[in-house]
């Protein structure tokens, strides 16, 4: 089973849900691979068994420009592949989270973790232990 956690981040809040993923991913006993967007060779999505897709609300409840720009690039290769989507935020209420879902499952992904797994700004300990959760489902 190999996890692919790919992420972006401004000041670090996503990166502690990407990180909590990946620590939960590796108690499942998974190969892990976590990356940020901007040093991926877009073809590693392709050996994913789960691939986790993280980045935090951005502009007005959209994706991170770069990864915007990532997921574009690699939207065409998420047929049949399982997808858990993560965040963080601050003021809204997750429509970034639930327009990516839409995105992933037009391109035949299945999003496995539901509307996303969304933190407000640093996680708290819950929240690390939701993202850990997630990492090892
Ligand atoms: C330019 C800008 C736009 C933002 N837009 C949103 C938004 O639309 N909705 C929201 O809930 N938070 C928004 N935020 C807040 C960030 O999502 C929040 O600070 C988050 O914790 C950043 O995560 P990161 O540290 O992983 O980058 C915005 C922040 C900035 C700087």
């Amino acid at each position: 089973m190999k996890k692919v956690i790919i992420y972006t981040t401004t000041t670090g809040n996503t990166e502690i849900m990407a990180k909590a993923i990946a620590d939960g991913a590796r108690e499942s006993g998974a190969e892990v691979v976590c990356s940020s967007a901007d040093s991926v060779d877009p073809s590693l999505v392709d050996s994913a068994d789960i691939l986790y897709l993280g980045s935090p609300a951005m502009g007005d409840e959209v994706l991170d420009d770069p990864m915007e720009d990532f997921y574009v690039g690699i939207e065409g290769r998420l047929s049949g592949k399982k997808v858990a989507i993560f965040g963080s935020y601050d003021w809204g209420d997750g429509q970034w989270l639930r327009d990516w879902a839409d995105r992933i499952r037009s391109a035949g992904g299945t999003v496995v973790n539901g509307e996303g797994t969304m933190c407000n700004l640093a996680p708290d300990d819950a929240g690390v232990a939701e993202c850990k959760a997630l990492g090892a489902q």
